[in-house]
């Protein structure tokens, strides 16, 4: 048998690779530069670690699925959990096994299907404070505004909490530890954390403050002895151990809450700033979502039936999370040796997965920069490699809020083009890589208010 090819890839500078090329650019930007002129596995050196690029859907699908038991969480992952601790996104083996098993009911459709009513609700709220400031003529920045509400979301349908007067300490807290964690990967060695440095200082405060928001929410539930209606957080404190019959301790509901909290918003609130923007770019989607929008909901509060109806509406998102996916990039780390495409994945280096680029892969999408919804039309959509769109991962590790992330969104997109056309005033927003894709500088917007809501009839009503 012939023996695997080294990939092909940027030869960087002499052991560093193409990290001096981080320090710059983002990772982004580096990774656009590359790619298209590799083939679809690009190996690279981050000073000592090799790391292969794979952007062919059959590669993904080995490694995320066929294969899936020789790859573990890669480097990125496992930064984070300075801050997350051993939760669901971050654990492995039995442990994980075990937590997931755990936390997935909560995410059953019919459980989903019940909270669409409390993300409607929160919603609601955010457009009263909306209208004040259309009347006014007062722009916001729409990514806050996303991730307040879907934090707002986050807390009151999974934890019973109320997150809200929070969401600006969480923010900063957050991007802070994000930052942090996204610079410590670009470093070819580590600085420990208990070195007297500023940024150091900076990230143990986010980690407190985070902490300490986390540890509340669990404490008011204890205080208050109440259920939630068996929610996650219900679930999870009462769930034992079947062998010792124990609770799960502290430690561990402290690093499931903060998981949750973190990956339940933050991702959601994002997909749907881009896609406030990709809606003011063409102004003919918007029209078609809108027409949708006013013909299922006729004006009335949208309920959870309305959503397989709002079919258009799920294909804006779809759409634009292929465009601008959250989660841009994620690694795992092969344990053994693995031939990739004939090219040799040694033990110990990672492999990125990247569904920005799969997402623009010229062989599985004609005019790959474009914004087409009609790309979600279902027939095209069954026509597709399941792996060329992987929004939210695939394999055993599939994200376990993606039904929760696609009826929240649904819900809260069209809730919002209801009643009001959210124009984002720059029309070129850069792409900030984190951990997540933030659009950089926020995404200032204007409000104009739109006839012929639930709202506006309540009034009516009510006059
Ligand atoms: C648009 C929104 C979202 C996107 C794009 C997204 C994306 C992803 C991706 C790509 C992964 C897999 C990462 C990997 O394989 O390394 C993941 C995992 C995960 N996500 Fe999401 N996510 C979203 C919303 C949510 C929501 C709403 C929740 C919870 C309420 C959530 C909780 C999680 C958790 C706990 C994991 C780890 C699952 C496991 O390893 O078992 N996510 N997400």
């Amino acid at each position: 048998m012939r023996a695997p090819d080294i990939a092909p890839g940027p030869p960087g500078y002499p052991l560093f690779g193409v990290l001096p090329e981080m320090w710059f650019d983002s990772r982004l930007k580096v990774h656009a530069r590359h790619v298209g002129r590799f083939g679809d596995v690009i190996r690279y050196r981050f000073g000592p670690v090799e790391a292969h690029l794979l952007l062919h859907p059959d590669d993904v699908k080995y490694v995320l699925q066929e294969n899936h038991v020789n790859y573990v969480k890669g480097r990125g992952t496992r930064r984070m959990r300075l801050f997350l601790g051993h939760g669901l996104l971050t654990s492995e083996g039995e442990l994980w096994r075990r937590q997931r098993r755990l936390a997935q009911p909560a995410f059953h459709p019919k459980r989903v299907a019940a909270l669409v009513d409390a993300m409607v609700g929160a919603t609601d709220g955010m457009l009263t404070a909306w209208d004040a400031r259309a009347a006014k003529d007062e722009p916001v920045d729409v990514a806050v505004e996303m991730m307040r509400l879907t934090l707002d979301v986050v807390g009151r349908t999974l934890f019973g909490a109320d997150l809200a007067d929070d969401a600006s300490e969480v923010y900063d807290a957050l991007t802070e530890a994000l930052e942090f964690t996204s610079k410590r990967l670009v470093v070819p060695f580590a600085i420990p954390l208990r070195a007297p440095l500023p940024s150091n200082r900076r990230f143990l405060r986010a980690r407190e403050t985070l902490d300490r928001i986390v540890y509340s929410v669990i404490e008011q539930r204890r205080k208050s002895n109440a259920r939630g209606g068996a929610d996650l957080l219900a679930m999870l404190m009462d769930a034992r151990d079947e062998e010792t019959g124990e609770a799960m301790s502290d430690t561990q509901l402290r690093d499931e809450v903060m998981t949750l909290v973190l990956a339940g918003h933050e991702t959601t609130a994002n997909a749907l700033a881009w896609t406030f923007l990709l809606l003011s770019r063409e102004p003919i989607v918007w029209r078609a979502l809108r027409a949708e929008v006013d013909a299922v909901l006729g004006g009335r509060r949208l309920v959870a039936d309305d959503l397989p109806k709002l079919r258009y509406t799920r294909m804006v998102i779809e759409e634009s999370m292929r465009l601008y996916p959250p989660a841009w990039m994620f690694g795992r780390m092969a344990i053994a040796e693995d031939t990739v495409r004939g090219y040799r994945i040694p033990p110990g280096s990672m492999v990125i997965i990247s569904p920005y680029f799969t997402h623009r892969h010229p062989d599985f999408w004609t005019n790959p920069e474009g914004f087409d919804p009609e790309r979600f039309a279902a027939d095209a959509a069954a026509k597709r490699h399941k792996y060329a769109y992987l929004p939210f991962g695939g394999g055993p590790r599939i994200c376990i809020g993606n039904g929760f992330a696609l009826v929240e969104a649904q819900a809260i997109l069209a809730t919002i083009t209801q009643r009001f056309r959210v124009d984002v005033t720059p029309r070129e927003v850069v792409a900030e890589p984190i951990v997540t894709l933030r659009p950089k500088g926020g995404m200032p917007a204007r409000l104009a208010r739109v006839p012929y809501t639930h709202a506006d009839k309540a009034a009516v009503v009510s006059a």
